[in-house]
Formats: structure tokens, C-alpha cells, sequence
């Protein structure tokens, strides 16, 4: 998580700060981009030291800076205010980052700050019987996204599909297909037959409230293990999880397990029997439920003695930790769940299980399409696969446009259409809302996935013409005083901040730090390309090197989000 252009910054400034009495209790050493660059490369703040030392923080800059020293690397240090700055030499500080990148390669941001520890991501997690949805594909991206930057920091990752395979509704789903569905239907277009029967339930029951009734006696059949209620559960669910399983493979997600709510079904009574032996349950006018410090009380158990979602999830959260012993376990899942996870830790937490600090929810906003928001139970949800069908449709189109004579257009679309979807919904910080249109989405000049991928197919591009036309490949030549003017400098300091800001990500939980992070280096990358010649300047090889690096990070970025990355488009 070292970024090779501070690096030796840092450590200067230690070894400053040491000689000026450091200790443990001093805040840890962080630089900032100064907003200009006249006023330097980095500075470091000393405002923070000031009730350390008792000293003005303008004084301590200048002992800071008096302890810096001289190095080949650095053109000089000032202080301003409170501020020390640094001008770095940018060429050598630009060459050093570009042959690191280089040399690492795909390890070029990993690290091994997770060695020994493992991270548990419950993520995506649908419910049978119910389309996939763009909720569900928020969860899905967050999560893949999450896993793949923790892997990175070589944390041990489980990834963890908790299928909503459970719950009073299967009931009425049953008694739906009972009274109103055929079997060639639901074979025919499983997911949408099975929601216009959740949906018809619904309308019907409205008229009959006797239906509910039955949907009930249904569950409670099922809840039993009884055979036909069983073998129909079994079915929605088989067919249910392909549809799942063909959106997953379409967006390169894949889980190592499946274990959904029904697991729980014979553990959850364990559950319950352990809360009220222990007293932490008590009854109320004929239910069971924990009181919660601060909390509304958690519902454990309903008066007809069915078993609840948030019960299902504490017995879950008891079952990974013995399965798995994790560090971490995460839950990605929306904002409106907040109440839902803090009740379930709560009554963890009351149990005793002090590993219930390592469990957290990571909530995120909502996703609206036009002003519409989604419900299952109107029945006008959008599907996920329509969605990604009319992105790469779309995108098919632009593509036409732009570059007919391109090879495998059909793959390029369908890369740059999911990916577009994809990009927009790690974009925003999680926790943000997010309205979807079209028109930004796709847009190959906006803050989108296309543009980040048009980016690193034209460094592609301008790397297979190094080649062809120069000859140069690697190990390319790199000196210090083809990369010292300011867009190369400005680049090669973006492309340093990968390694932190990865590590960034991982500790907010917030892979919209990469995608941020991928736009500003494109733009980076593009005041480069169109103020600097490269294939037959004098620098060429080492503007070359450059530009390999800058796709190095690019694809690098663009596979922690989740997003492919076309050598071409
Ligand atoms: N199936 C739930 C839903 O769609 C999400 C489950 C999230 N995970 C959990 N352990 N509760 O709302």
C-alpha cells in the first residue's frame, strides 16, 4: 500500500520528526497534494503537532524542514505557514514510479496486509422466486468489488450468496401455483411466471383475505418438511438459482457458497430454545422477542410460532463463525436493513458472542430508473438481464458509430454495455441514491465505465503501434528527462496513489474511491496524450513505458470494480 513517490518522502520526515522527540502518541505522518503546484509536489501539515510540541506550527515546520536533508530525488523543500513542501525531481521521481509498475505488474497495488486474516462478504444474495433486480445488482457489484480489493490485500475472502430461499412468502407462492399456475409455464419463463403469480396472489388475496390464511398453512406445511409443499419449495428454487447463476456468469461474479435462509431452518429452533432458556428472550402476548438497549426489541419468534427473517440471521451468524472463524464478516446489504443488522447484532451481542464486533453492514442507497422505484410486489420491476440487454444493445450501437470496422464488435459491446451499468453503480459512494439514465451511463466522455475503458483500449492501441511502427517493447528504456515535464509528472503522481488508494478502498469498504480514482487518472492520461507527442519524439521509449503503465492501472482498477477491460473499441 506504499506509494513509491512519498515513500521516501515519509520516511525523510520521520527521521525528522524523530530527531525532534517523536513518540507513539504523535499522529501518523500523512501528505497532502498541495491545491497549486507552486506550492510544491506533497506538503506535510504541522498543525497537528502543535499540542505535542508547544510550538506554533510554522516553527515546527521549519525544524521539519531543516531535518530533511538533501537527496538526488528532491529539488528543495520550503516552508510555507504551517506547511513543509516538497518539489520532488520530477523526472527521477516519475521514472521511479513508472519501472515500479512495471516490474510489478498485476502485483502493482496488492499488498499483504491481510495475510492471516480472513473476510467473510455476504453480498447479491436474491430471493427466489423474485427477479433479480438493480438492488440486487448494487449488492452484487459492492460485493464482488470488495472481495476482489480485499484479495488483493492478501485477506483470505469466502464469498457468501445467502439466497432468500425462505419465509412466509414460498407460502403464498405455493398456494399462487396451486390455484392459478401450470407447470409448462413456469418452465417456460421460470422467474416471470413465478412472480406474476406472487403478484396475482397478492391482487387475489386482497379480494379473499382466506388466501393469506392458506399461504400460511402453506409455510407452516413446508416449515414441517412436508413432501409436495417441500418438493414444489425445491423446484422454484432450482430454477430460480439458474436464472441467478446466468446473470452471475455474465458479470464475472461467482460465489463459494449458496447456503441460503432454508439452511437455517432446523438450527433457527436451537436459536430460539437457547434465547429463552437463557432468559435473554422473553415472552410477549404470545411471542417471543429480545429487549435491545437503545433499540426497538427484536422479533424472534411470532405468536403462530413461525420463525423470522432477523432470527434466521443471528442463527446464520453463529454457524459462519464456527464454519469459517473469520475476521470479518461483512453484509452487503441496502440502507433500509440498517435497523434489521443492528437488532441482529444486538441480540449476538447479548448472547455473549464477543465476535460480533466483526460483523458490519455495509449499507447502500437506492437505485432509481426515471422516477420509478422498484417493488416486486406492483410487479413493474426491471429486470437485470433486460437492463443489461438494452446497456450492450446500446452500447452495440455507439460502437457501430464509432468504429465499425472493429474485431469482435459483439464481445466489445457486451463488455462496454455491463460495464457501463457496472462503472455507474460503484461510482457514487454506496451509500449515495443513484438515479440511472441512459444518456450518462454511456457517455464515452462522462465519468463512465465506457470512458475509463476507451481510455485503456487506446493506450492499448497506441502500445500495439510502439511496436509495430518503433519496435519498442518491453523492457522499455526509461530515463529521468523525457518524464520531467508537468503532464507526465502530473500522471506518473496519479498512478502512484494506486497502492493507497486500494488500501483506501478496502478500509472505507468503498470501491467508488477506485472508480473516482480511474476517472481522474484517465484524465490524466488524456492532457498527457494530447500535449505530448510519443511515437517519434526523442523520448518516445520512455513515454511509451508511461503510457504501459498507465494501462497497467487501468486494468488493474478496472478488474478490482469488476469491469472488463477491451484491448480494443
Ligand atoms: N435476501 C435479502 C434481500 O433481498 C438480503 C439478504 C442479505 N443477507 C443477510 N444475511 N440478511 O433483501
Amino acid at each position: 500500500m506504499q506509494n513509491v513517490m512519498t515513500a521516501p518522502i515519509l520516511e525523510r520526515v520521520q527521521a525528522s520528526l524523530e530527531r525532534l522527540g517523536a513518540n507513539p502518541d504523535w499522529p501518523a505522518i500523512v501528505l497532502e497534494i498541495p491545491p497549486r503546484p507552486e506550492m510544491g509536489d506533497y506538503a506535510f501539515p504541522c498543525f497537528q503537532l502543535a499540542k505535542h510540541l508547544r510550538k506554533p506550527p510554522a516553527a515546527i515546520a521549519a525544524d521539519v524542514a531543516a531535518g530533511i536533508g538533501s537527496a538526488p530525488w528532491l529539488e528543495r523543500v520550503e516552508v510555507v505557514g504551517g506547511y513543509v513542501n516538497f518539489f520532488l525531481n520530477r523526472g527521477e521521481g516519475a521514472k521511479r514510479v513508472v519501472e515500479t509498475v512495471l516490474q510489478q505488474g498485476d502485483a502493482y497495488g496488492a499488498a499483504s496486509v491481510g495475510a492471516g486474516k480472513r473476510i467473510v462478504i455476504d453480498f447479491s444474495s436474491p430471493n427466489i422466486a423474485k427477479p433479480f433486480h438493480v438492488g440486487h445488482l448494487r449488492s452484487t457489484m459492492i460485493g464482488h468489488s470488495l472481495a476482489r480489493i480485499f484479495e488483493t490485500l492478501g485477506y483470505d475472502v469466502v464469498r457468501l450468496n445467502y439466497l432468500g430461499d425462505w419465509g412466509t412468502q414460498f407460502g403464498k407462492l405455493i398456494v399462487a401455483y396451486r390455484r392459478f399456475g401450470t407447470k409448462e409455464e413456469v418452465e417456460a419463463n421460470p422467474i416471470q411466471s413465478l412472480l406474476d403469480l406472487y403478484v396475482r396472489f397478492h391482487k387475489e388475496a386482497e379480494e379473499d383475505p382466506a388466501l393469506e390464511d392458506e399461504a400460511r398453512a402453506a409455510f407452516r406445511a413446508l416449515e414441517e418438511g412436508r413432501e409436495e409443499e417441500t418438493a414444489l419449495w425445491r423446484w422454484f428454487r432450482e430454477l430460480s438459482l439458474a436464472e441467478f447463476e446466468k446473470q452471475y456468469h455474465r458479470l464475472g461474479v461467482h460465489f463459494d457458497s449458496y447456503t441460503g435462509e432454508s439452511a437455517y431452518n432446523e438450527k433457527v429452533k436451537e436459536t430460539v430454545a437457547a434465547l429463552q432458556q437463557s432468559g435473554i428472550a422473553r415472552e410477549s402476548e404470545g411471542a417471543w422477542i429480545v429487549e435491545l438497549d437503545g433499540l426497538p426489541p427484536c422479533l424472534i419468534q411470532k405468536k403462530d410460532g413461525a420463525t423470522l427473517y432477523a432470527t434466521r440471521d443471528i442463527a446464520a451468524a453463529i454457524d459462519r463463525y464456527e464454519t469459517y472463524g473469520f475476521t470479518h464478516l461483512l453484509y452487503v446489504v441496502g440502507a433500509p436493513q440498517q435497523l434489521h443488522f443492528q437488532q441482529v447484532f444486538g441480540v449476538l451481542a447479548r448472547m455473549g458472542h464477543t465476535w460480533v464486533d466483526r460483523l458490519e453492514h455495509i449499507p447502500f442507497g437506492q437505485v432509481r430508473i426515471g422516477d420509478e422505484q422498484l417493488s416486486t410486489r406492483r410487479g413493474n420491476v426491471v429486470f437485470l438481464e433486460d437492463l443489461l440487454d438494452q446497456a450492450v444493445e446500446r452500447a452495440s450501437r455507439i460502437i457501430e458509430e464509432r468504429n465499425p470496422g472493429l474485431e469482435e464488435k459483439r464481445k466489445v459491446a457486451e463488455a462496454v454495455g455491463v460495464g457501463a451499468v457496472v462503472f455507474s453503480d460503484l461510482f457514487h459512494n454506496r451509500i449515495k441514491d443513484i438515479s440511472f439514465d441512459w444518456e450518462s451511463v454511456l457517455n464515452f466522455e462522462g465519468d463512465t465505465g465506457p470512458y475509463v475503458q476507451y481510455t485503456h483500449a487506446r493506450a492499448a492501441s497506441l502500445l500495439r503501434r510502439a511496436e509495430s511502427e518503433r519496435g519498442l517493447k518491453e523492457p522499455y528504456g526509461v530515463e529521468a528527462a523525457h518524464l520531467s515535464d508537468g503532464e507526465s509528472f502530473e500522471l506518473a503522481k496519479r498512478i502512484a496513489a494506486f497502492p493507497e488508494v486500494v488500501g483506501s478502498a478496502a478500509a472505507n469498504r468503498e470501491p467508488s474511491e477506485i472508480a473516482r480514482y480511474l476517472i481522474e487518472v484517465c484524465h490524466g492520461f488524456n492532457s498527457f496524450y494530447h500535449a505530448r507527442r510519443i511515437l517519434g519524439s526523442e523520448g518516445e521509449s520512455s513515454r511509451v513505458a508511461l503510457v504501459a503503465a498507465v494501462k497497467q492501472v487501468l486494468a488493474r482498477g478496472l478488474y478490482l470494480l469488476g469491469v472488463a477491460a477491451p484491448e480494443a473499441m
